[in-house]
């Protein structure tokens, strides 16, 4: 037989390498070609062309060296050469059962090997791996996104998206996580924002076509004042949610001005972007516009070296799927659809108060919620209390199902830990830079008009006449407080404890 290697390659040893190692790139050659002729390569077959195959290989080179090594000891010992490999002849029965042993046997190996690790794989990217098996860890994040109007799309659709790249990162820091969640490393809670978070362009945008935002889309809000009879009143307003598709004619509205049309930069003092003392806006014209805050006095220096962002989709949707209610909105939800009966006297402001005291397990939370509650009337209500008690069972039922979907004292995750970014009225939100104090050299300032993103179309109090209007009506605050509303936050207010 003619050697083509040297002849210490020739030996068991190395040989089955060998045969592991090329194997392998042969079905990683295959792989990757067929990952490049694919448009959208299923974010599942990177694990086995990039982790799993290059496994074999490298333990295929390994086998290999060795080998070699072995071998070149057993000739300097002076041992004889090991070219010892086994005489096959088909014609010999007992070698003809071993060779199809062997052969099958390989087989099968590899066809089972391959398989479980896909589907090791498949189950690690799964909502179930992501959500449950680090099951306190990541309950908060699980339970939101259940409840949201997300809870069919893919735990990896938004945090690692298709192609190798982002899956081999997140797979490494998914390692880590593993690592910090068995010896309880990890921060309580999980810490945002996510740094190496993918850009929205590749996730969010795969699946919402930012020119094909159109038109307005109207709310229509209920609410329930903290007072004795849970005074009722409602909102009608048209959210301009427009986007921009030039070829359609000129459009505005919230997404057209800031993600397509116009790139706008802002600076920020903090991690979680709350404190936003400069922005830049970019027409495609080139044109450049800054804004800086009145209020917060800070030096171009420091500007210059904070963290500096262009604004994409989490600017503003940080929270599309994690979304954690405050209280007042879930109970105003609740009690406009008569879940929980707005005649019980101040039903508002006792189910607000339940959920807000700051218990320490999710068991004394559900048990101090109907203490609580039953409580209140026993010694305010008796009456009420003798009259109305399914009224009021269900109304324990329903604020531990808010408590429940929204609280997580194990992981101290509640509303107020993680900020959402859209709207105003319990967080900052749009006001960070449309707060009315943030001012351009010329004099342009960022609009805090109550008809800028949105057009008040109706409001209307218990005992008052409705107030409507297609242009906007002006705003009235439910309860007295000056002008207070227009000259301070939303949520100065608002994020207290009221
Ligand atoms: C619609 C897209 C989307 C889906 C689906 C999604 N997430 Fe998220 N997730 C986000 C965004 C956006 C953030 C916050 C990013 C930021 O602020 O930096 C986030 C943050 C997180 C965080 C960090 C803590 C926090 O709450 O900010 C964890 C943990 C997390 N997600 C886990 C999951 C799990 C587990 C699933 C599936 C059960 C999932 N996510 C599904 C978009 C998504
Ligand atoms: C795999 C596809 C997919 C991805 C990726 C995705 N979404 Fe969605 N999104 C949906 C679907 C489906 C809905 C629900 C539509 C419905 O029910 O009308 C939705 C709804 C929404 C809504 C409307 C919510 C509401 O209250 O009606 C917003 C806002 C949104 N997505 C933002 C985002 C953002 C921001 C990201 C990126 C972090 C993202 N989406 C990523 C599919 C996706
Ligand atoms: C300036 C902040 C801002 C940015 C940036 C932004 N959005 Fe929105 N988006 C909003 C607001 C505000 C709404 C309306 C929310 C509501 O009606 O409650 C909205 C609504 C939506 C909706 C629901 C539309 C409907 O018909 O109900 C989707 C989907 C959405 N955004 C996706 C995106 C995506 C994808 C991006 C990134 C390309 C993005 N948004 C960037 C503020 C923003
Ligand atoms: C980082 C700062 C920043 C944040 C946060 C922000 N915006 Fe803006 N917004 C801008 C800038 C800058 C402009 C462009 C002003 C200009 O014309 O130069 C703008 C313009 C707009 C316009 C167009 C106004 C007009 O004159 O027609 C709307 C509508 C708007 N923003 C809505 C929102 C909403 C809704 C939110 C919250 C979900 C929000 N913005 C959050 C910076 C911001
Ligand atoms: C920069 C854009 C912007 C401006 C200016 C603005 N709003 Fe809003 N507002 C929003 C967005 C976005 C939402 C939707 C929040 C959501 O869907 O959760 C909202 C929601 C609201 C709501 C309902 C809140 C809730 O969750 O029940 C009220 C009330 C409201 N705005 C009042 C006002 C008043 C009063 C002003 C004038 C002082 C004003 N807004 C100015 C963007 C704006
Ligand atoms: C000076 C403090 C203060 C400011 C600023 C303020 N509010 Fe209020 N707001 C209150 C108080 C107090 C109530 C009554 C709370 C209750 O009865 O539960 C209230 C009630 C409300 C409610 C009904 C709340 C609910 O839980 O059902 C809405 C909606 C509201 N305010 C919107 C706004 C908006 C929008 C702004 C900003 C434009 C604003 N408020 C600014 C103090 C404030």
């Amino acid at each position: 037989m003619k050697r083509i290697f040297p002849s210490s390659f020739y030996n068991i040893i190395t040989l089955i390498g060998a045969a592991i190692a090329g194997i392998s790139f042969l079905l990683i050659a295959f792989l990757m070609t067929l990952e490049a002729l694919e448009e959208s390569p299923s974010p599942y077959m990177g694990i086995i062309t990039f982790i799993i195959l290059p496994m074999f290989l490298f333990l295929g080179l390994l086998f290999v060296v060795l080998g070699i090594l072995r071998e070149h000891r057993r000739e300097r010992l002076g041992k004889p050469h090991g070219l010892h490999l086994p005489i096959v002849d088909l014609n010999n029965s007992r070698h003809r059962t071993a060779f199809m042993f062997f052969t099958t046997g390989t087989v099968l190996v590899f066809g089972i090997g391959g398989f479980t690790s896909f589907k090791a794989y498949e189950y690690t990217e799964s909502d179930q791996f992501c959500g449950e098996t680090c099951h306190t860890v990541m309950e908060p994040e699980y339970t939101a996104y259940q409840y949201s109007p997300h809870a069919r799309v893919g735990c990896v659709q938004c945090h690692i998206g298709s192609g190798a790249s982002y899956f081999v990162k997140s797979k490494l820091s998914g390692s880590y996580q593993v690592y910090s969640v068995l010896f309880n490393k990890y921060p309580k809670p999980i810490p945002t924002p996510i740094e190496n978070l993918r850009p929205a362009q590749q996730t969010c945008e795969q699946c919402h076509w930012p020119k094909h935002f159109f038109n307005e889309k109207e709310h229509t809000n209920t609410y329930f004042l903290s007072d004795d009879k849970n005074t009722k009143w409602t909102l009608n307003y048209l959210m301009k949610i427009g986007g921009g598709n030039v070829e359609a004619g000129p459009t505005s509205g919230i997404h057209w001005h800031m993600n397509i049309a116009h790139e706008v930069t802002y600076a920020a003092l903090d991690k979680e972007r709350q404190i936003i003392p400069w922005v830049r806006s970019r027409t495609p014209d080139g044109k450049e516009t800054i804004y800086r805050s009145t209020e917060i006095e800070v030096s171009d220096d420091s500007i210059a070296r904070s963290f500096q962002r262009r604004m994409d989709c989490i600017d503003c949707h940080n929270r599309p799927t994690h979304i954690y209610h405050p209280p007042a909105r879930s109970v105003n939800h609740i009690m406009a659809l008569g879940w929980i009966d707005p005649k019980l006297p101040n039903v508002k402001s006792v189910s607000v108060k339940a959920l807000e005291f700051p218990y320490t397990t999710k068991q004394s939370g559900l048990d101090s919620i109907k203490l609580y509650i039953n409580e209140y009337y026993k010694s305010n209500h008796p009456d009420v209390y003798a009259s109305s008690k399914v009224a009021i069972d269900s109304t324990v039922a329903e604020v531990q199902k808010i408590f429940s979907r929204n609280y997580f004292p194990e992981m101290s995750v509640n509303w107020k830990y993680f900020t959402n970014n859209i709207g105003h009225l319990y967080y900052p939100g749009c006001f960070r830079c449309h707060d009315g104090k943030h001012v351009s050299p010329e004099g342009k300032v960022l609009s805090k008009d109550c008809n800028t993103c949105h057009t008040i179309l109706a409001q209307q109090f218990e005992q008052d006449t409705l107030r409507i209007s297609l242009g906007g009506i002006e705003y009235h605050h439910p309860v007295d407080i000056g002008d207070a509303w227009k000259e301070m936050n939303c949520s100065d207010c608002h994020n207290s404890n009221q």
